[in-house]
């Protein structure tokens, strides 16, 4: 079978289109076919040596933790489902996954049907982020409806699916981005928007009860002065993590990193939503496989308008 993957960490160039044994399922696994992957900020970091590189633990690595896809075989006791099934999942994060491949071998666990509503491209983008977003709204943030929720970075990934959630809670949004995003922030269902080369969140906003933020560093520093005194922030770029939480707990506010999780359990919920309307993923672009490295390049410009996925 086809996959992309990387013999020695660096840039773009270093992804290579090879052709490798198919895998099989051990028990509690399924083997799916691959139809699309989602990419993310993640991939790019990984294959340049920063990211999830250090949970890789030998190279060849083939990138991706998220796909949709057909189930083509299964492991020994899986009875979650049956061969044919349209799946989608986030998997085995940090640990390699290899979702950029024509086939790929998941925890049946970590996967959701399909609903027919939900076309494959848009599934396979909605794992990773989705459940970082799910995760850092609902089961860190504990977000109550009528809570107000500034989203840093509100149009890229996970910022564009947190927006959605929010509004699906209940809370009023607000989101910062560029300002040809405003309209697509608007029609997320930001209650407000704020063009950040224009507006500093921490000179307008101080009652958000939650931030979600998807920039780091001093950016995330400073839109602390945008929370209540009881309020909190997930920051999401572990890269900065450290310094934004110890920024934080120097001004007694709480403030946390986290670690997206696969859940099939929540992913269900997150595609039933998806199926229905509530929740929309915005495709930026669909390249083939054999693209990957445009892909990442696309992706470490910064500027993604909700996902970006390959196709199979
Ligand atoms: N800890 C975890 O488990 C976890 C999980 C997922 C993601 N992450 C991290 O979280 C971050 C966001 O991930 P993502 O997938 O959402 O990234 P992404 O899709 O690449 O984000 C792109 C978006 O960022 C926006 N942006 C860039 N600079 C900005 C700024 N200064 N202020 C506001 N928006 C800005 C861009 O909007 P404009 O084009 O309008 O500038 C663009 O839409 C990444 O660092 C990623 O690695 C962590």
């Amino acid at each position: 079978m086809k996959a992309i993957r990387i013999h020695a960490f660096g840039g773009p160039e270093n992804l290579h289109l090879d052709e490798i044994d198919k895998p099989s399922p051990g028990p509690g696994e399924v083997l799916i076919r691959n139809r699309a992957a989602g990419v993310n900020p993640i991939d790019w970091k990984t294959c340049s040596g920063g990211g999830a590189s250090a949970f890789i633990e030998a190279l060849p690595f083939c990138p991706g933790w998220e796909f949709a896809g057909t189930v083509d075989a299964l492991g020994e006791g899986v009875d979650r489902f049956r061969v044919g099934d349209e799946v989608l999942g986030f998997t085995r994060f940090p640990q390699e996954a290899g979702c950029y491949a024509e086939y790929l071998v998941a925890p049946a666990d970590q996967l959701a049907l399909r609903p027919a509503a939900l076309d494959p491209v848009s599934a396979a983008g909605l794992g990773l982020a989705g459940l970082t977003a799910w995760q850092a709204l609902f089961e860190v943030g504990q977000l109550k409806s009528g809570q107000s929720v500034l989203v840093l970075a509100a149009a890229g990934g996970v910022g564009h699916l947190a927006v959605q959630l929010a509004k699906w809670k209940g809370a009023y949004v607000i989101g910062t981005a560029s300002a040809g995003n405003k309209c697509f922030l608007q029609s997320l269902g930001c209650d407000d928007t704020l063009d950040y080369g224009r507006q500093q969140a921490e000179s307008l906003i101080h009652d958000a009860d939650l931030i979600i933020d998807g920039v780091g560093g001093e950016t995330a520093i400073k839109a602390l002065d945008c929370l209540t005194p009881q309020g909190q922030m997930i920051t999401l770029p572990s890269v900065t993590a450290a310094e934004v939480i110890a920024a934080g707990e120097a001004r007694g506010l709480k403030v946390s990193g986290i670690r997206a999780r696969p859940d099939g359990d929540q992913l269900q919920e997150l595609a039933k939503l998806a199926s229905c309307g509530k929740v929309m993923l915005n495709l930026s672009d669909s390249l083939p496989l054999n693209e990957a490295a445009r892909a990442h390049q696309l992706s470490a410009q910064g500027h993604v308008r909700g996902k970006l996925v390959l196709t199979l």
